[in-house]
C-alpha cells in the first residue's frame, strides 16, 4: 500500500494584524492511499480549504504550520518549514472552487496547456497542443476551445478545462476544492461524475473537498468529516453514510437530501468554538445533546470495532 498523502498532527494558522492566530486546522491526522478517492466534508469555516491548500502546496506565505505533511513520502511540511520542490504542479494539482480565478484572462486555453506542459514536461508548442486536444476530448470539449480566452467559456467548461490540464500534466494527486460550487446546479453532478470517472481511468488519487455529503457519498471511497479544524470521524463511505457514529456527522446527514430521500433541514443550534483561543474540551460540546462531564476533555480518534472507522466521541457506542 502506497500512501499518496499523510498528515501527522498538522496545524495551520493565520496571524492577523493584532497578532492573534486563527488555527484553521488544529491537528489533522490523515492517510490517503494511492488511487483512492477521498472526501473531506464539513461546514464552512472548519478548515477544509486550508487543508486542501496545504496538500496542493498553495498555502499563502503568511500561513503558520506545525506538524508534518508527506506527499508520496516526501516531507513537504516539517513543522514551520515548507518545501514543495518537485511536488507542486508536478505531483499534485489544485482544481479550485472558482475556475475563473485560476485561468489567466490574457491567455488562450491553448497557451494555458502550452505553458504548463512546457514547464512540467518540457513539451514543445506543437506537442502540447496535440496532448491538449486528446485531454480536452476526454472532458467532452472540442479543439475549438484551444483558441478561446477563458471568459468565452461557461463556468462548467472552464472547470472541464482545468480537469483536462491537471490530467494532461500527469499529476498523481488532484485536489478539488468544492469544484462545482460556482457551477449551475444541473451541471454539478455531471462534472463530479466526469472527474470521478477520469481519476479512476488515469489511476489518479482524488482529494475532494465539499460541504455536501450527498456528492461525497456518490464519488468517494472514504470520507473524513471535519469540525472546528480537526477530523472528527473517518471511515469507508458506506460505513459513514449507513452508520455514522459522531453526533455531528449524524446532524450533517439529517440535514441534507441524501441519495434521493429528501429529509428536512434539522441543524443542531449553536456554533463551533472560536479557533483563535486554544481549548481542551470536545469541540462539539456546546451543540451536543449527549454531552457529559467527560466531554470537557477532547476525545482522541477512537477506533470503531472491526472496522477501518475512527470517531472522536467518548459516547459513540451509546449515541449511534
Ligand atoms: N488566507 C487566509 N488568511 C486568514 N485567515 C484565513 C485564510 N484562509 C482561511 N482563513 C480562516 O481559517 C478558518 C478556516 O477557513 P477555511 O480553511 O477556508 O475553511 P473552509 O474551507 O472549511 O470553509 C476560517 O476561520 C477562515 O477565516
Ligand atoms: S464527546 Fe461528548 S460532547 Fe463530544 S460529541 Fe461525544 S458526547 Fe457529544
Ligand atoms: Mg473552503
Amino acid at each position: 500500500m502506497v500512501l499518496a498523502i499523510q498528515a501527522k498532527n498538522l496545524k495551520i494558522g493565520y496571524m492577523d494584524e493584532e497578532e492573534q492566530i486563527t488555527w484553521a486546522t488544529r491537528g489533522v491526522d490523515l492517510s490517503v492511499e494511492e488511487g483512492e478517492s477521498f472526501c473531506i466534508v464539513g461546514e464552512s469555516g472548519c478548515g477544509k480549504s486550508t487543508l486542501a491548500s496545504a496538500i496542493a502546496g498553495v498555502l499563502p506565505p503568511h500561513a503558520l504550520t506545525m506538524g508534518k505533511l508527506y506527499i508520496f513520502n516526501q516531507l513537504v511540511i516539517n513543522e514551520s518549514e515548507r518545501n514543495y520542490n518537485g511536488i507542486r504542479g508536478k505531483v499534485v494539482s489544485l482544481i479550485p472552487q472558482n475556475p475563473g480565478t485560476s485561468l489567466n484572462p490574457f491567455l488562450t486555453i491553448g497557451d494555458h496547456f502550452y505553458y504548463i506542459l512546457r514547464d512540467v514536461k518540457g513539451l514543445s508548442k506543437s506537442d502540447s497542443i496535440k496532448i491538449a486536444q486528446e485531454y480536452l476530448s476526454k472532458v467532452g470539449l472540442g479543439k475549438d476551445v484551444l483558441e478561446k480566452y477563458p471568459h468565452k467559456l461557461s463556468g462548467g467548461m472552464q472547470q472541464r478545462v482545468l480537469i483536462a490540464i491537471a490530467l494532461a500534466s500527469e499529476v498523481k494527486i488532484i485536489v478539488a476544492d468544492e469544484p462545482t460550487s460556482s457551477i449551475d446546479a444541473n451541471l454539478r453532478a455531471q462534472i463530479l461524475n466526469l472527474l470521478s470517472k477520469l481519476v479512476k481511468e488515469f489511476k489518479v488519487t482524488l482529494l475532494l473537498v465539499t460541504h455536501d455529503l450527498a456528492s461525497a457519498s456518490k464519488i468517494c471511497d472514504r470520507i473524513a468529516v471535519m469540525y472546528a479544524g480537526k477530523v472528527i470521524e473517518t471511515g469507508l463511505t458506506s460505513s459513514i453514510i449507513s452508520k455514522p457514529r459522531h453526533p455531528y456527522t449524524r446532524m450533517l446527514l439529517d440535514s441534507v437530501p441524501l441519495l434521493g430521500s429528501k429529509k428536512s433541514l434539522n441543524p443542531l443550534p449553536g456554533e463551533p468554538p472560536s479557533l483563535v483561543e486554544d481549548f481542551t474540551w470536545c469541540s462539539f460540546r456546546d451543540r451536543c445533546p449527549f454531552r457529559i462531564e467527560q466531554c470537557s476533555v477532547e476525545p482522541p480518534l477512537i477506533p470503531v470495532e472491526d472496522e477501518p472507522h475512527l470517531v472522536r466521541c467518548w459516547r459513540f457506542r451509546e449515541v449511534s
